[in-house]
């Protein structure tokens, strides 16, 4: 789907969820709204900027930090070329990097968990719009290989005291993850990409959920098992709304039961 489209749907999405009283609805809303008509304030913007400045320079820097690893070694611009394929596809592209940061800052999460740092472009959104806010953090799981690759550009953008990377294989670092970050405000699920990971990952984070939280799943019409895995999660226990918006799917808890 074409960006236009996308502004669109988001902006449909944007005046359904617009009628609603609660304020995780609205919030979502004015994401949306924003982004799809591309008013973003002017020190977002300042971040929008450093980060994708960052992004254009990730493939080199990666492709230089596995100099040496390649067996049999590969010529530099085959690694270079690789690198920025990857970079590429692995990261959110910009228009939804764009809304995750201006979701977060209509949502101001106090606890916010990502599931796939990747090379930490979705990261570096989401802990830019924590740092305007002045407040909230956010913890984000990864194997090593992945952390270690995205720690020096969150450092290099001074985002490191709003985003802890967790290196290790989610299965065994999630709960802790849990136990710390609860009660989470604000989610993005964005690792494992079948319909079994992306259910247990789900279900795992559900009840450390605070009322009116918001959970993004990156992906959702990405494979048949995706799809379905959408399907099951909008009939959840707790999900109250939820706004499929082909890439992405927002979905938004009851904000009773509120364990704070
Ligand atoms: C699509 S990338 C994340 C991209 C990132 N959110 C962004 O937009 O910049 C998915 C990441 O999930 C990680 N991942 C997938 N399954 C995992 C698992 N079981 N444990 C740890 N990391 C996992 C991969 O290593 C990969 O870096």
């Amino acid at each position: 789907m074409a960006g236009a489209g996308y502004r669109l749907l988001m902006a449909s999405s944007a005046a359904r969820l617009m009628r609603r009283r609660d304020p995780s609805p609205r919030a979502v809303a004015a994401a949306l709204r924003t982004t799809a008509l591309g008013r973003i304030p002017a020190e977002e913007r300042a971040w929008i900027d450093r980060i994708d400045a960052h992004r254009r320079r990730l493939p080199a820097f990666v492709a230089s930090a596995e100099e040496g690893l390649a067996s049999p070694r590969r010529p530099p611009s085959e690694r270079l070329a690789e690198a920025s394929r990857a970079c590429q596809w692995m990261s959110l592209p910009p228009i939804w990097a764009i809304f995750l940061a201006r979701l977060v800052r209509e949502l101001a999460p106090r606890s916010s968990l990502e599931l796939g740092t990747g090379f930490g472009i979705s990261t570096a959104f989401q802990a830019a719009a924590l740092e305007l806010n002045g407040s909230g953090t956010l913890l984000s799981l990864d194997i090593e290989g992945m952390t270690t690759l995205a720690q020096p550009g969150l450092d290099r953008l001074g985002l490191e005291r709003r985003a802890e990377l967790v290196p290790g294989m989610i299965e065994d670092t999630l709960s802790t993850a849990l136990e710390r970050a609860a009660p989470i405000d604000y989610a993005l699920l964005d690792a494992d990409h079948t319909e079994a990971g992306t259910l247990t990952a789900f279900d795992a984070v559900l009840p450390r959920l605070s009322g009116g939280a918001v959970v993004v799943v990156d992906d959702i019409n990405w494979t048949a098992g995706m799809r379905r895995a959408w399907q099951r999660i909008q009939h959840r226990e707790r999900v109250s709304t939820t706004v499929g918006l082909r890439r992405l799917g927002i979905v938004i808890v009851s904000a009773r039961n509120d364990s704070r």
